[in-house]
């Protein structure tokens, strides 16, 4: 199975550090706070190691599991160190009233990682639209954003492995929307389905 490492040592870090322990992966956690990282490996188990902040990453595929707005500084901050890595990219820019991004609807987060991001690195936008419960609980389909397809292979065995169900939605021009996906998934926990244990998800209708 792959190799991960990811970035952030909160609520979905340790979602998807859990589950991909599960599915074969080996797992580096690296926080900007030492003692957070190292408290969640040790949560984590299944061998997984502690990397030093900034330095580079032992996983081939890279999760920034952080706050949307740490993402492009932090990517900025590793510089070089991910260069020749896949960096997945899994926030949701949310503005405060939850209703709109927080950025212009022309980008996403995403494709700003991709600016700052060295030469080589190639950016996946990836399950932002799951709510972390049901990662946890369920088997929603995750839709994943790139412009690399072997990157995207990457990241879509890794879902795999994760047991959940990855679709490609097209290049990185696409995370936007995806992000968007992420807002009308808070719409409907709010509004039409009342609450957060569902995930959008794709039905076919063949034959
Ligand atoms: N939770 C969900 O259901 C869900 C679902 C889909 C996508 N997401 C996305 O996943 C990302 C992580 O969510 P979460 O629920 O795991 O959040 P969380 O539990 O609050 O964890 C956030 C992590 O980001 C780190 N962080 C925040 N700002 C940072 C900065 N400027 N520089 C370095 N590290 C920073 C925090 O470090 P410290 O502890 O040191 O502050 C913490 O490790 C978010 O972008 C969110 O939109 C979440």
């Amino acid at each position: 199975m792959g190799s991960i490492t990811l970035i952030g040592t909160g609520n979905m870090a340790r979602t998807i550090g859990t589950l991909a322990l599960t599915g074969g992966n080996s797992v580096e956690v690296m926080g900007r706070d030492q003692s957070k990282a190292d408290d969640l490996a040790k949560t984590l188990g299944g061998g997984a190691t502690t990397g030093r902040w900034g330095a580079v990453p032992a996983g081939d595929i890279v999760i920034t599991a952080l706050l949307y707005d740490g993402v492009v500084p932090v990517v900025a901050e590793y510089g070089d160190a991910l260069a020749g890595k896949v960096v997945v990219d899994i926030s949701n820019p949310f503005n405060a009233t939850f209703d709109g991004l927080a950025h212009s609807e022309e980008t996403s987060i995403a494709q700003e990682v991709a600016k700052v991001a060295p030469a080589g690195t190639d950016v996946v936008k990836a399950f932002n639209t799951v709510f972390r419960n049901v990662l946890e609980k369920g088997r929603p389909d995750v839709f994943i954003a790139g412009d690399s397809a072997q990157a995207k292979a990457g990241v879509a065995a890794f879902v795999e492995s994760l047991g959940l169900r990855p679709l490609d939605v097209g290049g990185l021009k696409m995370a936007p929307w995806l992000e968007g996906m992420g807002l009308v998934t808070v719409g409907l926990a709010g509004k039409g389905v009342g609450h957060w244990d569902f995930a959008l998800g794709v039905n076919e209708f063949t034959g």
